[in-house]
């Protein structure tokens, strides 16, 4: 008896300090649902962004800022103003948010461009950009990346490392692999401990003006359609907690 008490009465001032602070899965679900509400966001101003009949649009970072915010806490009942920004949660999501900030800050000029329609600001990019942004704040901490079985990667930046490709090809293509069901590991990344999510995304009617078919064909965008259809794995989100 005194020998299971001894340890645990040791460990007992740590505990509430380890208590308070957010778990590793906890963080990365909320980091890809939070990435995900940006997305959704740039989405619904799409038609804004693309009229070529505006000049200022008014989507200011800020506002974005706001509505992802808006957005985020109605999915998930999570209020971003009540993280404490000195916990490691708190630090990574104000990173995040601050990165979303930038990005729509740094694209004022192409957001704005009167005279023409599609400008390629569309949630993909912006993702991208704000997950590089997120890198150079946290990068030695975190990463958040976007990216896709092998054969549909666009951009070569989102190539998926040999974790990734595994994941994708083991789990998320098993049939018997639940819907949207992320994965996650105590694994190693570039050489680090690190602490791995990934959670699949399927492609829904509106991905398939740029990645439906008839496969091969140019998108709008300028790369060849991959001939997904509604339902396919078509995406993954990879969040990484380095230890
Ligand atoms: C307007 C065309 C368009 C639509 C609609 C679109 N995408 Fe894309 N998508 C792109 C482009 C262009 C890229 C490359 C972005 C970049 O440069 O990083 C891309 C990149 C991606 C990537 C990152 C990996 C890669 O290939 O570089 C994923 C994943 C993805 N798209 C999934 C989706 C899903 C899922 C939807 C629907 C919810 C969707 N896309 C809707 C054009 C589109």
């Amino acid at each position: 008896m005194t020998a299971l008490l001894l340890p645990a009465a040791i460990l007992s001032p740590i505990r509430p300090a380890l208590a308070a602070e957010a778990d590793d899965k906890v963080i990365a679900i909320r980091l890809a649902d939070l990435l995900r509400s940006a997305r959704t966001i740039v989405s619904q101003h799409q038609d804004l962004i693309n009229n070529p009949d505006l000049g200022d649009k008014g989507l200011t970072g800020e506002r974005v800022l706001a509505e992802v915010a808006a957005l985020y806490q109605k999915q998930t009942g999570h209020d971003l103003r009540t993280i404490d920004p000195a916990s490691r949660e708190g630090r990574l999501l104000r990173a995040q948010m601050d990165a979303i900030k930038e990005v729509v800050d740094g694209n004022q000029s192409t957001i704005n461009k009167a005279g023409i329609g599609f400008k390629g600001f569309i949630p993909a990019v912006f993702a991208r950009l704000v997950n590089e942004k997120f890198a150079e704040r946290v990068g030695n901490e975190a990463r958040v990346k976007v990216t896709a079985p092998e054969p549909l990667v666009r951009n070569r930046k989102a190539r998926p490392d040999a974790w990734e490709i595994a994941v994708i090809s083991s789990k998320f293509s098993d049939s018997q692999w639940p819907k949207g069901a992320p994965f996650e590991e105590k694994t190693t990344a570039d050489n680090r401990a690190a602490y791995r999510f990934l959670v699949p995304e399927y492609y829904v009617p509106s991905c398939l003006t740029c990645h439906g078919a008839p496969k091969g064909q140019m998108d709008i965008t300028g790369y060849p359609m991959e001939g997904g259809k509604a339902g396919d794995l078509g995406a993954a989100i990879s969040v990484t907690l380095y230890e």
